[in-house]
């Protein structure tokens, strides 16, 4: 059951939405906000290159551990400015709560065909210099994580259309707005920034974004906002069927055998879920997940109440996702959502991601969605890769097997 999404939907048309200017540094929204954007000179692009191509000669993928452990190093070595950057983006919470990075040219050609599937993943990855240039700007906010429920427990997720998913409210769908969100609300352990890179974007599909400092907080009932009285589910993306510290089995490709508890999925990864809770993938990431590994399990049953807002109350954190949050139990707590939900949907602006953008959206600041969009699935359809990122890998460790594993299970 979700939010009376009939309200939602009357709200959404309120939209003031105004397109990002491309041509030109600051860009403004539609309120006039200046919009956190460094443009890569040609110098800083052939420095990068050069480290990018001694990086490359030691790893061979962006999900090898031990390419991940050195990336906050590593990333010490791209220029200076982007540095800068992002940690002014980190630790000044610039409105609004988003910022990019333009101007690394990507290949159309070098990165083949949009796949049909994330399942689908060539190896080694013909975009693996982008790939890693994502992780290395990733690293100067946080540590990147994953999800055992989602795709697969891969740190860095394909977002295209896949034709299943057509109608579905997750980033492969593509005929469904998606709905304004932070980024797996439903979880005490959802990143702090979630990273957006675009490789191809033909139709030129708008990422939607407003922040909590672009809203009229007087108008919103910030007091109640702040107080335990609201639900959110897991959203759709969360596929249990990839949990892989769940020790059955399902029809995507996994085997069971029975006592030793061990699976095998399509990509050689290996689950062994018996008494030892082991879970090894084909990437190498081995870990031993606790007997309690409490803090995923609950979300996944009973909702807990939760606060939406947090921090503090004049410019505070959000944690919000209307799709998949059940209506509140008392009035009180209805309208102070649903009048929260107007304001956001009030501000809600575009920004229109081209080849070589790199995104990273303060996922405790800023709510972000997409336009719908008609899919060609003939290999040229939008295709973005995304991370998620934490700033303190400590929070999550009774769900992760180990110190440095990167997956939450
Ligand atoms: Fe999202």
């Amino acid at each position: 059951m979700v939010l009376a999404i009939e309200e939602v939907t009357a709200l959404a048309e309120l939209d003031c939405l105004v397109e990002f200017t491309r041509n030109g540094d600051p860009t403004r929204d539609s309120t006039g906000m200046i919009m956190n954007q460094l443009t890569l000179t040609d110098s800083e692009v052939k420095m990068i290159g050069r480290q990018l191509a001694d990086i490359m000669s030691r790893y061979t993928s962006v999900e090898d551990p031990d390419f991940l452990n050195s990336s906050a190093v590593i990333a010490h070595e791209i220029p200076t400015r982007v540095r800068k950057f992002l940690n002014d983006f980190k630790q000044l919470e610039p409105p609004p709560g988003i910022c990019l990075i333009s101007g690394y040219p990507v290949s159309d050609a070098g990165i083949g065909r949009t796949p049909t599937h994330w399942k689908h993943r060539p190896e080694p990855s013909p975009m693996l210099e982008m790939e890693m240039l994502f992780v290395l700007m990733a690293s100067l906010l946080g540590d990147v994580i994953g999800w055992a429920t989602q795709q697969d427990g891969y740190l860095i997720h394909d977002v295209l259309p896949i034709k299943e998913d057509e109608y579905s409210q997750i980033g492969t769908g593509s005929q469904q707005l998606i709905w304004w969100h932070n980024e797996d609300a439903f979880h005490p352990y959802r990143g702090d920034y979630v990273g957006l890179m675009c490789l191809r974007n033909p139709d030129r599909v708008a990422t939607t974004f407003a922040s909590v400092d672009m809203i009229r907080l007087e108008h919103c009932s910030v007091r109640t906002l702040f107080e335990p009285r609201f639900t959110i589910r897991p959203d759709e993306s969360h596929d249990l069927s990839n949990d892989l510290s769940n020790d059955l089995g399902n029809g995507n490709g996994h085997s069971v055998n029975g006592n030793g508890h061990t699976v095998n999925n399509a990509n050689g990864r290996s689950v062994n879920n018996g008494n030892g809770h082991s879970v090894e993938n084909g990437n190498g990431h081995s870990v031993q997940s606790p007997e309690h590994n409490g803090a995923m399990r609950e979300p996944f049953g009973r909702p807990r109440k939760i606060a939406i807002m947090s921090g503090d109350p004049s410019s505070p954190y959000l944690r919000l996702d209307p799709y998949f949050m059940d209506p509140p139990d008392d009035d009180e707590a209805q309208q102070a959502l649903t009048g929260l939900i107007g304001e956001i949907d009030s501000k809600l602006s575009e920004v229109v991601l081209n080849p070589g953008d790199i995104l990273f959206v303060d996922n405790y600041k800023t709510v972000h969605g997409r336009r719908p969009f008609k899919a060609r699935y003939d290999g040229s359809d939008r295709w973005l890769k995304r991370v998620n990122i934490t700033r303190d890998l400590r929070r999550s460790r009774d769900s992760r097997g180990s110190c440095t594993s990167r997956v939450i299970i």
